[in-house]
């Protein structure tokens, strides 16, 4: 539902109460509410003094809280009006003949139904009930799916881009994707606790057991549905009248294996339309994919800049560092260099860091003077479990890419590479998709590089 329709509809319940019409800049200070504007870029637009504009919208919050039946303000304008009108049209079919028929308070959300929900979801919230989180809005929230994660740091950069895509974009659709244990669950559960308070329902859940789109989508409806009177027909008209945020997590066991990065598993094509969806309706919602690999379309749809984006997840940098304080590894001087072999990812740090306490009693000195090449030990099976999953020509274009000591200018033929040009550009390009392969910009061009710990994995084997 766009702002246009919700216009319509919030005129005709104004009109129905008091005989008259919403005026322009009634009508302009609910716009620009709407897509999230303060009131001194409001008094610009309209040229009135921001005084002035404060006056008129408070005026308006108090008229359509009478109209209405709920405690209406700029932070909540938004989300009571959608909901409103959404569940009004559902109910009468469409919104001019609620003008005939006079509102049915009986159809629409009560207050006091969601109140009670967001008492028990305080009680299911990760923050503490009194936290900030909790105070300023309630959301109903289900982590029940989500891992837990006692540590976390860093990754400030990352969480402002998030933040920046969802609160003052209006992304619809976040692809988070790297390698497993990079932390993308990690930065999730952050940006939730960071975020909450801006949505109505926040759920996350797993897509580990591989379960049918249907499966999904009925477990989703039955969440929203617990504090809506009446049930709304798809994921979609749920996304419009309230601000949701969905984190699908472990995306990539939806994609097949032996195949290039982000197709779909047969059967489970459905979920490529579900996401194209998210992206291509209006709503006001927001779904985050966190994901070992790139889904197609979400390439496709980016291209067209179809309020997608994806931010691929790379190591912690230095203050990885925090790690080895945590697990107290000593001969602080070296790691840094420590961080920088193993780039900066903090699953793979914390199981170097438990070799090192296991063999060399924590020293990071002597661990790095006995090894001679990057010691993988029980990162063994991880990398292999990336590796199992790339097709035959990824499979050529990494033990190729393997021996090459330079990044890679891939405009020049891999004349040494058994694939032809397009096979070898689009293999690189997957395994771009997958974060295995990594892009520089040198003087202009693109060079591209294999993951050192990769290499290093793939020339000792
Ligand atoms: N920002 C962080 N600060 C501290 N530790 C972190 C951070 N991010 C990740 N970790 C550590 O790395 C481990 C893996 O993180 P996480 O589970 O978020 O990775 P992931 O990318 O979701 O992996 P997978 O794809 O396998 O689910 C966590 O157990 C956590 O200990
Ligand atoms: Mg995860």
């Amino acid at each position: 539902m766009d702002i246009q329709e919700v216009l319509q509809w919030t005129d005709e319940q104004v009109f129905v109460k008091t005989g008259k019409h919403i005026d322009s800049l009634q009508s302009s200070i609910l716009k620009e509410v709407w897509e999230g504007e303060k009131y001194h870029k409001i008094a610009k637009k309209c040229n009135r003094s921001e005084d002035h504009i404060k006056q008129v919208s408070r005026k308006l919050w108090k008229m359509l809280s009478d109209i209405l039946g709920d405690d209406i303000k700029q932070s909540n304008v938004r989300s009571i009006l959608e909901s409103k009108a959404v569940s009004s049209i559902y109910n009468f079919g469409n919104s001019s003949q609620i003008v005939n028929s006079k509102i049915n308070r009986t159809h629409i959300n009560i207050c006091g139904e969601k109140r009670q929900d967001a008492e028990e979801a305080k009680q299911r919230s990760p923050f503490p009930p009194e936290s900030p989180q909790n105070q300023a809005r309630s959301p109903i929230i289900d982590l029940t799916d989500a891992p837990e994660l006692p540590y976390f740091y860093d990754r400030t950069s990352e969480l402002s881009t998030l933040k920046q895509w969802i609160l003052q974009a209006h992304t619809r659709l976040i692809t988070v994707y790297g390698l497993s244990g990079i932390g993308k669950s990690a930065i999730a559960l952050k940006l939730i606790e960071q975020i909450q308070t801006e949505f109505d329902y926040i759920i996350w859940l797993s897509l580990t057991n591989t379960p049918a789109l249907s499966t999904l989508q009925t477990e989703l409806k039955q969440f929203f549905g617990r504090s809506q009177q009446l049930p709304l027909p798809t994921i979609i008209d749920y996304f419009r009248s309230s601000r949701c945020l969905v984190i699908l997590d472990d995306v990539q066991n939806i994609f097949s294996s032996s195949q290039l990065a982000g197709q779909y598993l047969a059967g489970y094509e459905d979920y490529g339309k579900f996401f194209k969806q998210i992206a291509t309706s209006s709503h006001q919602s927001c779904l985050i994919l966190l994901s070992w690999e790139k889904p197609k379309e979400i390439a496709n749809l980016e291209a067209e800049n179809l309020s997608t984006r994806s931010l691929h997840l790379k190591g912690l940098g230095q203050q990885a560092a925090e790690i080895f304080q945590q697990k107290g590894l000593v001969d602080e001087e070296k790691w840094s260099d420590l961080i920088a072999l193993y780039q900066g990812h903090p699953s793979w740090l914390n199981i170097i860091a438990a070799t090192i306490l296991e063999l060399f009693d924590g020293s990071v000195s002597l661990f790095l003077s006995e090894v001679n090449d990057l010691f993988v030990g029980d990162l063994e099976p991880i990398l292999d479990s990336h590796l199992e999953r790339l097709s035959g020509s990824e499979k050529k274009a990494l033990y190729w890419l393997a021996t090459q000591n330079e990044t890679v200018d891939i405009s020049r033929k891999a004349t040494d590479s058994e694939l032809s040009q397009p096979e070898f550009w689009q293999a690189i390009q997957s395994l771009a998709r997958r974060g295995l392969v990594e892009k520089v910009l040198v003087g202009g061009r693109s060079l591209f590089f294999l993951n050192p710990v990769f290499k290093a994995y793939i020339q000792c084997r």
